[in-house]
């Protein structure tokens, strides 16, 4: 607030609780030239007249304790314009007092599960149940309140892991998040196969998740020289994909991006970028701890006392 507005409403405040004193002070004594209460005629409830006054001594004192209330009010609380008040007291003050005591309520209900692994967390029924609801608020959004992912958000229930799912690997995923980058091929490929090169090599990518496929398939064929010269880098000879770059196993038959033909195919012409954003400043290390742990845990389920299911890679 600025001084000028700032003194023009201490003057209005100050002008409003002189004026009610004054007023009452005016009024409650009667004065010489005030007719008798008896002259009037006027009568109302059967003793109430016109210059009755004065009035009766508790009524005029409450209204003085009143007053005398309001300008200690306005002196600890601060109502005067821009003064602060002797209290101190302001509302983002109260604000970061609620918060620092919400935080160490949570601090204290995270205590216990600070720097601990993955598979304990995974394995502890409390731990587990504070990483859904975590995953619930935070993450469910973009992989689906069940974890099972979207296109272009992987499914997180199942054992098929991009960028590892190794346990530290799972956390690290979560605090500092991942770059999934995908270059577009469709100009490099027709360059070096043809204006068909792309579609030759998405039926070789197609047949490597489908090994029957491949048999007498001359598309694939002719795509398989093309993938082993610019795929291998990052998808391997085999196809099993790097988790140090987030290239994605293409022989598991799961797509991130869609199975379909077309799918397939664009992801390899125009490319592909998913982005999954950190999550460490955001949640604190041990949130991001118990949140990865619940991730970890679906599809490592001995923890969870269901079966035990397939390594991941
Ligand atoms: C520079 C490394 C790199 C090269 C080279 C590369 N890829 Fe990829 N590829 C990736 C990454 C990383 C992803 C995952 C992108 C993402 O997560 O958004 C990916 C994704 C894909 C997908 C989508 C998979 C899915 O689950 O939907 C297909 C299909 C694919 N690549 C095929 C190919 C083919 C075919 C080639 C060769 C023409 C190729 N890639 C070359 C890194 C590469
Ligand atoms: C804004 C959307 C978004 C949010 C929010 C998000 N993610 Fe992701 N996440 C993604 C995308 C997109 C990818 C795929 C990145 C890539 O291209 O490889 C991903 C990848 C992952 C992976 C790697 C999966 C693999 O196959 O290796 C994990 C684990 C993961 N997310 C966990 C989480 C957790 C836990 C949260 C909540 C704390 C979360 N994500 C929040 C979009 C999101």
């Amino acid at each position: 607030m600025s001084s000028g507005w700032s003194w023009y409403v201490i003057a209005l405040v100050v002008f409003n609780l002189a004026g009610c004193t004054w007023l009452l002070w005016w009024t409650a004594k009667r004065r010489p030239g005030d007719p008798r209460p008896e002259d009037t005629s006027h009568y109302w409830d059967g003793d109430i007249t016109e210059f009755n006054k004065p009035m009766p001594r508790w009524w005029i004192l409450g209204f003085y304790i009143a007053i005398a209330f309001g300008v200690a009010y306005l002196f600890w609380f601060g109502g005067l314009g821009g003064y602060q008040g002797m209290g101190r007291w302001s509302s983002q003050g109260e604000h970061a007092q609620a918060k620092a005591a919400a935080d160490a309520r949570l601090e204290q209900t995270f205590a216990a599960y600070k720097g601990q692994p993955l598979p304990a967390l995974a394995g502890n029924p409390q731990a587990r149940e504070l990483g859904r609801s975590i995953f619930a608020n935070t993450c469910a959004t973009c992989h689906g309140s069940s974890a099972q992912g979207a296109t272009g958000y992987p499914n997180l229930s199942d054992d098929i892991w991009h960028w590892g799912g190794a346990p530290e690997r799972v956390l690290e995923t979560v605090v500092d998040g991942r770059e999934g980058v995908m270059p577009p091929w469709g100009t490099v490929l027709t360059g070096m196969g043809g204006p068909n090169a792309v579609d030759y090599v998405s039926a070789y990518v197609r047949s490597l998740s489908n090994p029957e496929a491949m048999r007498n398939n001359f598309l694939a064929a002719q795509g398989k020289p093309l993938y082993e010269g610019v795929c291998v880098a990052c998808h391997g000879i085999e196809g099993k994909g790097n988790p140090e770059l987030g290239a994605p196993d293409l022989t598991d038959g799961y797509w991130m991006y869609g199975g379909s033909s077309e799918a397939i195919r664009e992801s390899i012409a125009n490319g592909r970028k998913g982005s999954m954003p950190a999550h460490g400043e955001l949640l604190g290390e041990t949130r991001a701890r118990l949140v990865a742990a619940y991730v970890w845990s679906l599809s490592n389920r001995k923890g969870n006392g269901a079966a035990p299911r397939a390594g991941s890679h």
